[in-house]
């Protein structure tokens, strides 16, 4: 397989780009470049989706949720829609996947979202912050004494779990199965699994199905303030409750988009202050939350965990004189969005003083627009609030490179961060 040196995206005739390359899906600035400015609707000959990249024609595709629809049924995914007779008997063991929120159009859409939203409401959330400083409160004090940690399993991957675990009702000692499922279901968007590990992630799936079938089965008959009670007991208006295939599949959706994308953006928001001394300055000089608050917006910006989403044209769709037909799945490219130079000026650069950091669209954008934006905002605000309180001057650890990037076909963020800093005592 080529590596990073090999291909350069830069100078390949734009025939051969290849977006679903893992190299491609790991480090996408380059490519996402060329797309804009030479194929910014590029249908991959390998994978038949079109690549959608400019900043004004994503958000266009957004809003026009009846032209680009999120029922994508099998071709979203590879793993558990899998034709291989092998995934299919791991998969027979478990409940059908049916769409819900993220997978679903008008009206069903906001069928299910209405039973949730109150979960993400400010009222919620605002009762939820004590638990959130506590908790990045105890993570840091865990590690601070070294001067040195796993930035990404000690902090960015513990801390959305720790608060989506207690709000959804999970015991503490369960997160760790927590983890592992959600792990799975970021595998399974990856499009980047072989037979083993498509198994692998089928098991995993199923196990996670029986879990919270069994704590569904216990809420139904004695309810309480969490997510799942409100899920397995919403009934609005008269209408049926869910049944259990629903209720796992807005729960899945609610764990994976949960935890993957904030410890991302945890994650590389360290290393965005790593990687821009000048920037983190701006910071220690001015702590108050307005400032606190730019950094986590251009850490989003500039980071989009949630790299690309799969939309379906309803209907032929002609842009920038490229004919889309009917039933082609696109890419609405987030991450390329958030870079597009036309709309933020010197959009490579790290900048928390820019003018217009609150116009990304790392959260979305119409209708699908993420359910918990303001939940990851306040993780996000209040976990760095501490960071800084505790530590300073971070810095790589000894021998080590910048992080690696996962290749998924969704989702980005690092593998891992280990920094050195000192504590503040
Ligand atoms: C930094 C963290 C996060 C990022 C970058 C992010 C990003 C996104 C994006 C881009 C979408 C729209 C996808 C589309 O249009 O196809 C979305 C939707 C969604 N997000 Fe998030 N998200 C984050 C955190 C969260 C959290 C904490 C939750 C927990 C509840 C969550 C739950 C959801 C759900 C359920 C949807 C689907 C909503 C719908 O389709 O109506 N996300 N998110």
């Amino acid at each position: 397989m080529e590596t990073v040196e090999q291909i350069d995206f830069t100078r390949c005739p734009v025939g051969d780009l290849k977006p679903m390359h893992p190299e491609a899906l790991s480090n996408p600035a380059a490519l996402n470049r060329r797309l804009r400015e030479d194929q910014p609707v590029f249908e991959d000959p390998e994978s038949g989706i079109f690549f959608i990249s400019r900043y004004a024609d994503v958000v266009a595709m957004l809003r026009d949720h009846e032209t680009f629809s999120s029922v994508i049924g099998n071709k979203s995914t590879r793993a558990i829609h899998s034709a291989e007779p092998e995934v299919k008997a791991i998969m027979a063991e478990g409940y059908p996947s049916v769409p819900t929120m993220l997978t679903q159009d008008p009206p069903l859409q906001r069928r299910y979202r209405k039973f949730v939203d109150g979960a993400f409401s400010s009222r919620n959330l605002r009762s939820i912050e004590p638990f959130i400083e506590a908790t990045s409160r105890q993570l840091i004090q865990d590690f601070v004494d070294r001067g040195a940690c796993e930035f990404m399993s000690e902090f960015g991957v513990k801390l959305p779990l720790k608060v989506i675990g207690s709000q959804i009702g999970v015991p503490m000692e369960d997160l760790p199965k927590l983890r592992k499922w959600t792990k799975s279901f970021v595998d399974n968007l990856g499009m980047q699994l072989d037979l083993e590990g498509m198994c692998k992630v089928a098991t995993s799936v199923v196990e996670f199905q029986h879990y919270f079938v069994k704590k569904l089965e216990e809420r139904r008959k004695n309810p309480t303030d969490d997510i799942l009670s409100k899920i397995v007991n919403a009934s609005i208006d008269g209408e049926q409750p869910l049944d259990n295939s629903e209720c796992l599949s807005m729960l899945s959706q609610i764990l994976v988009a949960g935890n993957e994308t904030t410890a991302s953006a945890l994650t590389e928001g360290m290393w965005l202050l790593i990687d821009n001394p000048d920037q983190c300055d701006l910071i220690y000089r001015d702590p108050s939350p307005e400032m606190r608050s730019r950094f986590v917006e251009e850490v989003l910006r500039f980071s989009s965990p949630s790299a690309n989403s799969f939309r379906r044209t309803t209907r032929e769709v002609v842009l920038h004189g490229k004919v889309i037909p009917e039933g082609k799945v696109c890419f609405a490219r987030f991450a390329s969005a958030n870079h597009d130079e036309s709309h933020f000026n010197d959009a490579m650069s790290f900048d928390i003083l820019r003018d217009n950091l609150k116009e990304h669209i790392a959260f979305g954008k119409g209708i699908h627009h993420c359910l918990g934006a303001a939940l990851a905002r306040r993780e996000m605000n209040i976990g760095f609030d501490q960071i800084f309180k505790r530590m300073k001057n971070f810095r790589l650890a000894d021998g080590v490179k910048a992080p690696e990037f996962a290749p998924n076909a969704l989702l980005h963020g690092p593998t891992s961060l280990h920094l050195e800093f000192d504590a503040i005592h």
